[in-house]
């Protein structure tokens, strides 16, 4: 815990509806493009005292005519909260806006939810302790329509500290989720949560161009088969995590044997004049698994292909 942890202004104040489950508290936004204004309107509409700095200072005018404090200099906006919530395209801006007011970071909590790498999470993090301020890194799972709503789910990562203070002030944002006191592990799990909708886009968009070539219309086959289909196949993830945590992929309904016995999905595919190449990936691994020797397991064992083996 960092002694210097400036709480001056966390005021328990509580104006109106929205803020009967968020103590009041200054808070400092950097980056007003699409998401960093909307978090920083979320804040002015919760009754927080919004000070917004952006490189391009004209983007701060709607949020001031809201009632935010629009700083011009990067110290008076640091200056101005105990709490600083970063959001810009990417690590390298956050570190160019940051590193020339380094030392008046001291004491404060910097809250980054700009996207970025689990690494450069961590090289943050430890700069920010070095500076004496507490550290969250974040990961938005939303866009910013959907900010201040319970379906921005944000995960949060790094100073348990940091979080306990500020957990009911970030709450007005979305849904959060607190990870641990690594930074790097909100930005892993958020490329772990992209890479799952990656896959479920990537079947979508294979199984609206199979059905298509014979005329199905890529809506109706969506609302009326597809998405009633993923949802059950959903209710199967559980017992998959269970098996990759045990270890023990015995097939119980259906064996990899069975599943990769013909590419069937593929030659259709090729016969109907589709391209199967989001398909063959999943394919060929679930045939590499068969042939070596794992006919017997459920589709989960083919995990055992790609994650990282443990150090021996
Ligand atoms: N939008 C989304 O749906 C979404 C969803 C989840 C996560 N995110 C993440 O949120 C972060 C911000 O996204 P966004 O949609 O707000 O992006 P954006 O609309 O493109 O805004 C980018 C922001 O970064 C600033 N910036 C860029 N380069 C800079 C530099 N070299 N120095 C100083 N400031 C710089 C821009 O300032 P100027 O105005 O001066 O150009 C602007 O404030 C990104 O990391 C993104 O991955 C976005």
């Amino acid at each position: 815990m960092n002694p210097n942890l400036d709480r001056s202004s966390h005021v328990n104040h509580q104006p109106n509806a929205k803020a009967n489950s968020s103590a009041l508290t200054s808070v400092t936004v950097i980056g007003l493009g699409a998401m960093g204004s909307k978090l920083a309107r979320t804040f002015v509409n919760s009754g927080h005292d919004t000070t917004v700095w952006n490189r391009t200072p004209d983007k701060a005018a709607e949020l001031v005519g809201l009632g935010a404090s629009g700083a011009t200099e990067i110290a008076d906006a640091i200056a101005a909260s105990p709490l600083v919530v970063v959001c810009v395209l990417d690590y390298d801006a956050a570190r160019h806006i940051l590193e020339p007011i380094g030392d008046n970071l001291s004491g404060k909590v910097v809250v980054n939810l700009t996207t970025g790498t689990p690494e450069q999470a961590r090289t943050m993090g430890t700069w920010m302790s070095s500076l004496g301020a507490e550290y969250l890194d974040g990961g938005i799972m939303a866009v910013p329509s959907l900010i201040a709503t319970p379906h921005a789910v944000i995960l949060y990562s790094g100073s348990e500290t940091a979080y306990g203070t500020y957990e009911q002030v970030l709450d007005s944002l979305g849904t959060s989720h607190y990870l641990g006191p690594d930074p790097a592990l909100a930005p892993l799990n958020d490329l772990a949560l992209l890479s799952g909708m990656y896959g479920m886009f990537g079947g979508f968009i294979h199984a609206a161009a199979l059905a298509g070539t014979e005329g199905a219309k890529a809506s109706d086959f969506t609302t009326s088969l597809l998405m009633p289909f993923l949802q059950a196949m959903m209710s199967t993830l559980p017992e998959m995590a269970k098996q990759i945590d045990s270890g023990d992929y015995t097939a119980k309904d259906a064996s990899l044997a069975m599943q990769a016995a013909h590419d069937t999905i593929g030659e259709v595919s090729r016969a109907q004049g589709v391209s199967p190449e989001l398909f063959t990936p999943i394919y060929e691994l679930m045939k590499r698994r068969v042939e070596g020797g794992f006919g017997g397991d459920d589709f989960a064992s083919v995990i055992e292909l790609t994650r990282k083996r443990p150090s021996s």
